[in-house]
């Protein structure tokens, strides 16, 4: 899994792939590079172990200079991190250079033969074998040898290819991984994505599996591997220029959390306008017929997008009535589940790349269910092979921690099992009015939310500096628990786990004492009674203890205080408070979700991590 980018044209290929390997960071930040083919006909590279930052440095020391170039930002897959390993990694002449995302599964058939044949390895990587594959079948036409070679791969590939022999083309392909041909005038780019090139220009083509591009400055010619032309059409990108910069705020993640007042609003147009008009998911494929014979719904993912998948389970059976199953895209082939007639899977993927989620949908299809997607980025591999795609409309996110492709996510299940239920004619008018109109004013209520973002950084104060952290929660916040120790360990370090808190006595209650805090969801439901009893055994233990609470609960700030234990004592401590304002308790992991963000951002930026790439973490796991 990493990051690739290339720039062919009149300006300076340097600067411009490195503004573009900055966007795609979030793919892996281990180490990087740059080639380009300069004046004088020659490759020349750069290496770095470390950050995009580092290659910069480096680039003042030992400047480059061309208007070609490829680049690459690696999250080791095959060799560790190293100046040998990182890419661009080149032919044995140094005529030939090659940017990789992916993994090339025969690499290492294909170095014995090519090392057989006399081509020298210099890095323990995957990628390298394609350098050398290439210059084996280069008889002066780059695409035709790109083409041969990759006949003899087999795995996930996106690759960015220039030779300095061939100096007015670049040639790129893929299968399976990510690739995107940008347009522009007298110059063209690739990209992983689209974020590393939006600045440049908001038209692309998406590159499908074994096609191929050929850049000149001028023109891009698509093919298939045997070189007949691929007509595309070009894509125009949606959102602005601006919209992967941080725009003001510290981190991305930071801005990410601030857009969701807006993001949920456009995630919702279109679908719910009127609390007593039905949703309208015309994106969803499935007709009535489809969805009145639903006998299962089974929900996949990986992360975050796995606790949206737990929020949808739940909503599934609870209002449309349908039996459900939620899964860890990782583990569902492993069961190698039973696939009734009429089941339904949906797969949910901000990305839509992520390796085990598609590995899960293709069993899911070959075991004969339908399957839909809730995506954000268009045009994954997800999505093209998806029955239907549902967009949760987030825009791009580029902090590694999910945050708002998070909330989307549930809100879109959460039209997704209203529409069933409608369909269905399982809810009460009473029930599907109720929760559209809380749905249709979560834009408010998000805002709201983010107004009180002092009042959780003043909490996050308290407790930052804790090793340990138990999130508590039961029926639909359960996932709600799940996603908010996630966000915490992930960016904070601290340890943090998701417990349900009706399994609290079955042993995560050994891990209460004063150093380990206890965040409580809390709101008013079904199952607040129940979490009024745990709150009161968390203080017996003298476990401070953080509530998520409905504005104006009296109760839940003095559960389980002490007044007569010991000043030191957090057992007579009133508890701290995440007020959350009052919805149905079925949309409740929207509003819950969102200080739990923020609580996990503010103890990491007080930590002094890095939040938006968190150590060990890729935002786009391209690999099983
Ligand atoms: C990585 C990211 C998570 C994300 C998960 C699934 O682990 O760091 O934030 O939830 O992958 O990614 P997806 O793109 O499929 O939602």
């Amino acid at each position: 899994m990493c990051g690739i980018v290339g720039y062919i044209g009149f300006r300076q290929a340097p600067e411009i792939c490195l503004a573009g390997l900055g966007r795609l960071e979030y793919r892996g930040y281990d180490s990087a590079g740059l080639a380009v083919i300069t004046d004088n006909g020659q490759l020349d590279v750069r290496k770095v172990v470390g950050k995009i930052a580092a290659l910069r440095e480096l680039l003042q020391s030992q400047p480059l200079a061309g208007t070609i170039g490829i680049g690459h930002t690696r999250w080791a897959t095959h060799g560790k991190p190293s100046v040998e390993n990182s890419h661009p990694h080149l032919s044995c002449d140094g005529r030939i250079a090659v940017v990789h995302n992916g993994i090339i599964e025969n690499y290492q058939e294909l170095r014995s033969r090519l090392e057989a044949e006399g081509h020298t390895f210099t890095s323990q990587t995957d990628t390298e074998v394609m350098a050398h594959l290439i210059e084996k079948y280069y008889d002066g036409d780059l695409r035709a040898a790109v083409c041969r070679a990759v006949r003899d791969l087999q795995g996930a590939f996106a690759f960015g290819v220039i030779c300095a022999d061939s100096p007015g083309q670049m040639v790129a392909v893929r299968r399976f991984s990510p690739l995107v041909v940008g347009l522009g005038d007298g110059e063209n780019y690739i990209a992983s994505d689209m974020g590393a090139i939006r600045k440049e220009t908001d038209r692309v083509y998406v590159i499908a599996d074994d096609e191929v591009a050929l850049l000149t400055p001028d023109k891009v010619e698509l093919t298939d591997l045997d070189l007949n032309p691929v007509d595309r059409e070009v894509f125009v990108i949606p959102w602005p220029a601006d919209a992967a910069e941080k725009g003001g705020h510290k981190h991305f993640m930071h801005k990410e959390i601030h857009e969701q007042p807006d993001a949920i609003h456009a995630c919702l147009a279109g679908r719910l306008s009127d609390p007593d008009k039905p949703i309208v998911l015309e994106d969803l494929n499935m007709s009535e017929r489809e969805i009145k014979s639903l006998r299962k719904v089974v929900f996949t993912a990986c992360g975050t997008a796995y606790h949206a998948g737990l929020v949808g389970r739940f909503l599934t059976e609870k209002l449309a009535r349908i039996p459900a199953e939620a899964d860890l895209a990782a583990e569902l082939r492993a069961r190698d589940p039973v696939v009734l007639d009429n089941t339904l899977c949906i797969v949910i993927s901000q990305s839509g790349e992520t390796a085990d989620t598609l590995v899960a949908l293709r069993d899911m299809k070959e075991k004969g269910a339908k399957v839909i997607s809730v995506l954000n980025v268009v045009d994954s591999s997800i999505a093209r092979e998806s029955d239907g795609v549902v967009y949760i409309q987030a825009g791009p996110e580029i902090g590694v921690a999910s945050t708002k492709a998070y909330t989307l996510q549930i809100l879109t299940l959460e039209l997704i099992a209203l529409h069933f239920a409608e369909v269905r004619g399982v809810a009460s008018p009473q029930q599907l009015h109720e929760l559209k109109s809380a749905l249709l004013k979560m834009p408010e209520l998000a805002q709201t939310l983010l107004d009180r973002e002092e009042d959780v950084k003043a909490i996050a104060a308290k407790y930052y500096q804790k090793p340990n952290a138990l999130y508590l929660g039961r029926g639909i916040n359960l996932p709600s628990a799940l996603e908010g120790a996630l966000k915490m360990k992930e960016i904070s370090y601290i340890h943090a786990e998701g417990y349900s808190a009706g399994e609290m006595k079955h042993g995560p209650i050994a891990l209460i004492e004063p150093s380990c805090f206890t965040v409580a969801i809390a709101v008013h439901g079904e199952v607040y009674d129940k979490m009024i009893g745990n709150i009161m055994e968390i203080k017996a233990r003298s476990g401070p203890l953080i509530a998520v609470a409905d504005d104006g609960d009296e109760q839940i700030p003095v559960t389980g205080v002490d007044p007569q234990a010991d000043p030191d004592d957090v057992a007579g401590q009133p508890n701290d408070m995440l007020w959350v304002p009052p919805v149905p308790e079925l949309v409740s992991p929207v509003t819950v979700a969102i200080p739990l963000q923020l609580l996990a951002y503010h103890a990491a930026d007080m930590r002094g991590e890095h939040i938006d790439q968190p150590r060990n973490l890729a935002k786009t796991v391209t690999v099983e």
